[in-house]
């Protein structure tokens, strides 16, 4: 929360106590409207309930309460959002990213416990995104933006010939970018039903129909084909079990034609920053509670690409994404 405290000599847990109350007060102000709603002028709680549809009573608590967790400004009546909320906070961009890790952290680490426990996933994330449409959307629409940032300089690392398979590109705009650049490559993009509907209206914008094909499907189970040039893993094997990674890696090399590359598009075990350290703790929880992954450390990568015959193995750290690099790895001609 933009309130910073500190736990002082107290239970080390009542600041995460506040914290987790005013993520989730942030959460309701989003989903309600409150930040878009003080987006053009500061309201009175009575205003702002008449302008969204709620309760005054409610709304007027939870203003007081975005004041003190420091979301809000009031001056006499008024509430206003304030600048760090206008910025990030008031319209679509940034604010789709709290609303899809509000979903997640509120509702499906209810059984965190379980998964724990017993070692085993608590829930199939991608069932379970695929039963909320507007999560599944949000959480497309944030790997595309991403991928429209990190793009160009990804696609200066990527070996390219006349053939590419993109395992879970869904949103295909690394395939879009590649073939963009390279003009006698196609691209073949392999997802689920739900993910390939985000990358289809992408390719038709960009006019690359008739070389990029996307193939709907479960890259387990598809023939994923013979004698491509490189075979994109990008964001795949974080959110899989490490015998998974195995298996798929092992047919991803069989997928390649002698001298073609795998170039995998992963985090970084630890970050230099704290709170980007933090952040990547919480990723790998999250992993590991919804579909019983992790982020690797790089050695344990090497050995799956190395164990399924695959050489030269380099690692890539991304300037436009820190904390996240690619890997490359080449089938021995
Ligand atoms: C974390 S996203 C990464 C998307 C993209 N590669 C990127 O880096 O932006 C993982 C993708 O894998 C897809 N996926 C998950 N399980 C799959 C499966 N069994 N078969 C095909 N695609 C799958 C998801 O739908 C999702 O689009």
């Amino acid at each position: 929360m933009p309130l910073h405290l500190e736990p002082g000599e107290g239970p080390p847990s009542f600041v995460d106590l506040i914290s987790t109350a005013a993520y989730r007060s942030m959460a309701a102000a989003l989903r309600l409207g409150v930040f878009a709603a003080l987006s053009p002028k500061p309201l009175t709680s009575a205003d702002l309930a008449r302008t969204l549809g709620t309760d005054p009573r409610g709304t007027a608590l939870l203003c007081e309460a975005l004041v003190a967790f420091g979301y809000l400004e009031q001056a006499d009546d008024t509430y206003s959002n304030t600048a760090p909320t206008q910025k990030w906070l008031s319209g679509n961009g940034y604010s789709e990213v709290d609303r899809f890790w509000a979903t997640v952290l509120f509702d499906s680490w209810d059984g965190l416990e379980d998964s724990i426990r017993t070692g085993k996933p608590a829930l199939d994330f991608y069932g379970w995104l695929s039963d909320r449409p507007e999560t599944l959307h949000r959480f497309q629409t944030m790997l595309s933006s991403h991928a429209d940032s990190i793009a160009p300089e990804v696609s200066t690392h990527v070996p390219v010939g006349s053939t590419l398979l993109d395992l879970g590109g869904g949103h295909a705009k690394y395939a879009i970018r590649l073939c963009t650049a390279n003009p006698t490559l196609h691209a073949t993009v392999i997802d689920l039903p739900e993910a390939l509907a985000v990358g289809e209206e992408a390719v038709a914008k960009s006019d690359l129909t008739d070389r990029i094909t996307l193939r709907p499907g479960d890259y387990d189970s598809l023939d994923l084909g013979t004698d491509f040039d490189t075979v994109l893993l990008f964001n795949v094997v974080h959110g899989r079990p490490a015998p998974a990674n195995q298996d798929l890696l092992t047919r991803v090399a069989a997928a390649l034609r002698p001298g073609g590359s795998v170039v995998l598009l992963e985090h970084d075990e630890h970050s230099e920053d704290r709170a980007g350290d933090a952040f990547a703790r919480v990723f790998s929880l999250n992993l590991f509670h919804g579909q019983g992954g992790q982020v690797y450390p790089t050695a344990e990568i090497e050995s799956w690409l190395t164990t399924a015959g695959l050489t030269t193995i380099t690692t890539h750290p991304l300037r436009t994404s820190p904390g996240q690099s690619l890997i490359i790895a080449t089938k021995p001609a």
